[in-house]
C-alpha cells in the first residue's frame, strides 16, 4: 500500500482462524472476501470481478496444502476460486515444516504450478512455528514485497520485440526407424519461449522433436532434422529481432537415409557422417540488425570453449551450462548458467530452475536490446 497499490485481501477460512478479517480491512480500507458466496457488490460476482481487476495475485504466505489445491486446479474456496479465474501473474512464497516444504509431493506440485508461469519467492532457512530448524520460513516482507514490484515493472517490456528461439534436440535419420539424436528434452528453449512470452515478445519457437507443451500465445513450427531447423530459420529470421539458439543441434547426419530398416548382420557396420549446417553461424552472418545469443552445452574446459564460441560465431550474447555438473544441462528441470558478453563480461548465475535462468537471460537480452537503442539514437 505505501507503493501507492490498491490492495484487496482474500483469506482462506483456515487463515481467519488465526487473524480476523476485520484486521486486513481495517488496514487495506477494502472488504475481505472469504466466501465464494460473498458478495460486496450486489449483483457482481466476487471471485470473477476480483480475478479480472487485480494486476497481480500474491500467495502469502502459502501452505503445503493450498500448493497441492493449486497444482491440480482445485476452486474449493475463494482463493482457489480466484487463483484459476484469473489471467494475471500469480506469485506465491510458501511456509511451511521444512519436512513439507522439502518432501517429493510439495515439491512436485512448485514444478507444475512453474511450468504454468507462476513464480515462487523461495522460503528462508530459519525456526519455524513447530521449533524444527530448515527450509521453509516464509521469505522476509522486504524480499516479497520487492518480487511484487520486480513483477509488475517486469510486465510487456519486450513488447513488440520479435524473438526467434530453436529448442530441443534434432533426430538424424537413419533410416525409417533409427536416428543419430542427443538427449536434449528442449525445457531451456521452451522455458526461454515462455519468458519472451510473458515480457509481451511475439515469439516463433522452432523446435525438435519434444514431448513438452508449448507455452501459451507462442507461435511453433515443428521440425525433425538440423536441415529442417535450419530452413525454418532461414525463412524466419529477417523479420526477427533477436535469435536465440538453444536447441541442441545435431552437429553431423548419415549420408544418405536407407529406404528399409536395416537388418541385422554379424559383420560390423559403419555410418558415414556429414556434417549439417551451422544455423546459428549462417545467421550471424546473415544479420542487419539483429541480437544473436547462444547456448554451449561444455563438458570439459568449459569456459575457453565457451568463450571460443562466442567469438567465432560473432555473438552478443552465450548461454554456457556444464552438462557434467548434477542439476545443469540435459533433461532437468534446473540449470547453472554462465552469461559470456560480447564485450568480455563474464556473469555467473547460481543454480535454479530452467524458467528462472529464462528469466535471467531475458534481462541480460533487454539490456543489450536498451544499449543497441540508446547507440543508434546517440
Ligand atoms: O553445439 P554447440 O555447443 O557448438 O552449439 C553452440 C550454439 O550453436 C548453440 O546455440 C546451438 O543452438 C547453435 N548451433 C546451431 N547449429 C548447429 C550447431 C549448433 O545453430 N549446427
Amino acid at each position: 500500500m505505501r507503493a501507492g497499490h490498491t490492495v484487496r485481501v482474500v483469506m482462506t477460512p483456515e487463515a481467519t482462524r488465526l487473524i480476523a478479517p476485520a484486521t486486513f480491512e481495517a488496514l487495506t480500507g477494502n472488504p475481505v472476501t472469504v466466501d465464494v458466496f460473498d458478495e460486496p457488490v450486489r449483483g457482481q460476482i466476487a471471485h470473477i470481478r476480483l480475478a479480472q481487476e487485480s494486476d497481480l495475485v500474491l500467495i502469502a504466505p502459502a501452505t503445503a496444502h493450498t500448493l497441492a489445491r493449486l497444482a491440480l486446479g482445485l476452486a474449493d474456496d475463494m482463493l482457489t476460486t480466484l487463483a484459476l479465474a484469473t489471467r494475471a501473474p500469480i506469485l506465491i512464497a510458501p511456509a511451511m515444516n521444512p519436512a513439507m516444504w522439502t518432501h517429493p509431493a510439495t515439491q512436485a506440485h512448485v514444478q507444475t504450478l512453474q511450468a504454468r508461469g507462476v513464480e515462487f519467492i523461495d522460503p528462508t532457512y530459519g525456526i519455524m512455528a513447530c521449533g524444527d530448524e530448515g527450509w521453509g520460513k516464509i521469505a522476509d516482507t522486504p524480499v516479497i514485497v520487492q518480487a511484487v514490484q520486480n513483477r509488475l515493472n517486469r510486465s510487456e517490456t519486450l513488447n513488440g520485440v520479435r524473438i526467434l528461439i530453436t529448442a530441443g534436440p534434432t533426430y538424424e535419420p537413419i533410416d525409417p526407424v533409427r536416428f543419430v539424436g542427443n538427449r536434449s528434452s528442449g525445457k531451456m528453449g521452451y522455458a526461454v519461449a515462455h519468458a519472451a512470452r510473458e515480457r509481451g515478445a511475439q515469439v516463433v519457437l522452432v523446435s525438435g522433436p519434444s514431448a513438452l507443451h508449448p507455452p501459451a500465445g507462442v507461435q511453433v513450427i515443428k521440425v525433425q532434422t538440423a536441415q529442417q531447423m535450419y530452413e525454418a530459420v532461414s525463412e524466419q529470421f529477417d523479420a526477427c529481432d533477436v535469435f536465440i539458439a538453444t536447441a541442441a543441434v545435431a552437429d553431423y547426419r548419415p549420408e544418405c537415409m536407407l529406404p528399409y530398416k536395416r537388418k541385422r548382420r554379424a559383420s560390423k557396420w559403419t555410418l558415414k557422417l556429414v556434417p549439417n549446417p551451422d544455423i546459428l553461424g549462417t545467421m550471424a552472418q546473415r544479420r542487419t540488425h539483429q541480437l544473436l545469443v547462444g547456448f554451449a552445452a561444455e563438458t570439459d574446459k568449459v569456459l575457453e570453449n565457451a568463450q571460443y564460441k562466442l567469438r567465432t560465431k560473432d555473438l552478443d550474447l552465450l548461454a554456457l551450462n556444464d552438462v557434467l555438473e548434477p542439476g545443469s544441462g540435459f533433461e532437468v528441470d534446473t540449470n547453472r548458467l554462465t552469461l559470456l558478453y560480447a564485450d568480455g563480461r563474464v556473469q555467473p548465475l547460481p543454480q535454479m530452475s530452467k524458467l528462472e535462468c529464462a528469466r535471467h537471460l531475458m534481462d541480460a537480452i533487454e539490456s543489450l536490446l536498451q544499449r543497441s537503442e540508446g547507440s543508434s539514437e546517440s
